[in-house]
């Protein structure tokens, strides 16, 4: 009855919760016979990646009959793809199989996937791996800046920004007094210096020569007064490109 219990439960969490895998191992061992899947690693960090990368994981039998695995799900990013699906396979006690995986980063908000593995293993009928990964940015930057728009323009606004912040975007803001500023070449100066945020209140999203009463700038920080962190995804902006909107905000930002 324990290990029809534990098994129902398992079935119904997706992704497997690690406390109840901890609490079948304590709490019931399987049968020598049974087949039982392992899978190393559980999660497959391709890092920074330009272009392809490959990596792979193992999925062992560790009992003591055939493991039969049932049907392969994936979920999350696109961009990860398994060369190999294993699904139907048999894998006998002791033995394993490689399965190996690629991964095309398109963007530079980061990609998170997940493969659901089924098989005829009593104990955790479904096993799941995450995939992680994050392109890299090939950029390279002057040894200087001279703390203009247009390098504020090419280096921060056209890579990180206006994806979102363009004339066509009406995104769903709550209590906004007005529309989202377009970042795009040609629109930005108009769009910052000297306006008002949009969340109300007054405060300007550029005020020249002022980086820090400027909103602008805490937008970029990691604790802004309203809203969130922008580029709203990743870790932030390198601190090069953090120095260089400070700087043009600093020098009066000019047109
Ligand atoms: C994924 C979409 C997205 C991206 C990319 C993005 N933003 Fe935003 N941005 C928003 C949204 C939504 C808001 C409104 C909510 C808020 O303030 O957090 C906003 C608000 C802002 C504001 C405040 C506007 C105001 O009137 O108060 C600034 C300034 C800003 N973003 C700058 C940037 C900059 C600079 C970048 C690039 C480094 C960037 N954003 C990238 C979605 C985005």
């Amino acid at each position: 009855m324990i290990v029809l219990f534990l098994t129902g439960c398992v079935d119904a969490v997706s992704p497997p919760d690690e406390t109840l895998f901890t609490m079948q191992d304590t709490a019931v061992t399987s049968p020598a016979t049974d087949p039982a899947l392992a899978i190393d690693p559980l999660v497959v960090d391709f890092g920074e990646v330009s272009g392809t990368a490959a990596a792979h994981f193992t999925l062992s039998n560790t009992g003591g009959s055939d493991l039969i695995l049932g049907d392969t799900t994936q979920d999350g990013s696109a961009n990860f793809t398994l060369e190999v699906d294993p699904s139907g396979s048999v894998i006998s006690p002791g033995a394993s199989a490689v399965v190996p995986v690629s991964y095309t980063p398109t963007g530079i908000s980061g990609d998170k996937g997940m493969v659901t593995f089924s098989s005829n293993d009593p104990i955790a009928p479904t096993a799941t791996i995450t995939l992680q990964g994050n392109i890299e940015e090939a950029v390279s930057y002057p040894e200087t800046w001279s703390y203009t728009l247009d390098e504020v323009q090419s280096y921060v606004f056209d890579p990180y920004c206006t994806t979102c912040h363009n004339p066509d975007w009406e995104p769903d803001v709550a209590d906004r007094v007005k529309t989202i500023p377009s970042l795009e070449a040609g629109d930005a100066y108009d769009s910052l210096v000297g306006q008002e945020t949009l969340h109300g209140g007054g405060a300007l999203l550029v005020e020249p020569g002022e980086p820090t009463q400027s909103v602008l700038m805490q937008k970029l920080g990691p604790t802004p007064p309203m809203g969130s962190t922008m580029p709203p995804f990743g870790n932030g902006l390198d601190v090069l490109l953090l120095d260089l909107v400070e700087g043009w905000i600093r020098d009066g930002a000019p047109p």
